[in-house]
């Protein structure tokens, strides 16, 4: 009675597993369920599942190898001396759904899906590159003699606060137009973040209308956006590890823009959107 018993060792060991495994997935939810009465079941969060599973296998191992006899016991039941039939047909099945369960591990793992990650976003990670966190608007703030470039190519007759304001309406238009042509799309034509594709991306394109998008950032990070975009797969530096599981649609504008036109595009944006970007004087650091 006893030897037989443990010669099914491994066995045991793989049925212990999964009834830990069955327990975590099926039988507390539905025991949660019953007891919060609630109407659906009351998932095992995966973390914790992973948990519970890992130590169960530490478990295993432990009791597997705390003596030599219990070591030999295990292996006894794969080897193929040992027995026909019924037994012969678990040694296989057993076998068999090693690199089954591995496989659909590593399927699960490696499967794209559309449902979103659990992680919160960052949206505004803290390591943005050095030299364009630092970087301002060269618009903003023209020379005089971008400003009387300006005047003399627009043959204006303005002096001072007048030939300020229309060199930056003259910025922002020239960026509203490039904003409408290439933005609008996912940003909307409000920069609300509803623009026609913006619907087929899991993760949005952000309301830059409201109060904690865009205004939280200088317009050197804003800068940095547009240049690099959202992923490393989308042509540019993109957002660093720290901004994953969330890929973003974001494509990087490096090649089709030069520097001045994303400066103005931004001054649109932010035109557009009513906000103003946050200032990198009061705060001394972004
Ligand atoms: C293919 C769709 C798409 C296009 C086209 C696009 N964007 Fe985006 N953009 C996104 C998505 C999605 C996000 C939000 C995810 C992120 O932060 O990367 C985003 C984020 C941004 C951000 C960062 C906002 C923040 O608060 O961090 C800025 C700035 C931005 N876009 C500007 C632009 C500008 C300017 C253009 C045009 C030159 C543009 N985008 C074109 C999809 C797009």
């Amino acid at each position: 009675m006893n030897t037989s018993r443990r010669s099914y060792l491994a066995l045991w060991c793989v049925l212990s597993l999964a009834a830990v495994y069955l327990l975590m997935g099926a039988g507390i939810p539905w025991l949660l369920k019953i007891h919060y009465e609630r109407t659906a079941l009351v998932p095992t969060p995966s973390t914790l599942k992973q948990w519970y599973m890992a130590l169960t296998v530490a478990a295993v191992l432990v009791y597997v190898t705390s003596s030599p006899k219990r070591i030999e016991d295990f292996f006894s039941f794969f080897r193929s001396e040992r027995g026909e039939g019924l037994f012969a047909a678990l040694r296989f099945s057993i076998l068999a759904a090693v690199p089954l369960v591995v496989g659909w591990a590593v399927y699960g793992l490696v499967n794209p899906g559309t449902a979103a990650p659990v992680e919160l976003r960052i949206q505004h990670p803290s390591s943005v590159p050095e030299q364009y966190r630092t970087l301002t608007n060269p618009f903003r703030d023209p020379t005089p003699e971008m400003l009387a470039a300006f005047r003399a190519a627009k043959g204006l007759d303005l002096e001072g606060e007048a030939l300020r304001a229309a060199f930056e309406k003259d910025c922002i238009d020239e960026g509203r137009i490039h904003y409408q042509a290439t933005c609008r799309v996912c940003h909307g034509t409000k920069t609300d973040g509803n623009g026609p594709f913006a619907r087929g991306y899991r993760l949005r394109p952000v309301d830059f209308t409201i109060k904690d998008t865009i205004t939280t950032i200088v317009e050197g990070v804003a800068f940095w956006r547009v240049k690099e975009g959202g992923s490393k797969h989308n042509g540019g530096g993109g957002l660093p590890n720290e901004s994953s599981p969330w890929d973003s649609a974001m494509p990087a504008w490096k090649n089709d823009f030069t520097d001045e036109q994303i400066w103005k595009i931004i001054m649109a944006e932010y035109d557009i959107a009513h906000v103003r970007p946050r200032e990198t004087e009061k705060h001394g650091h972004q």
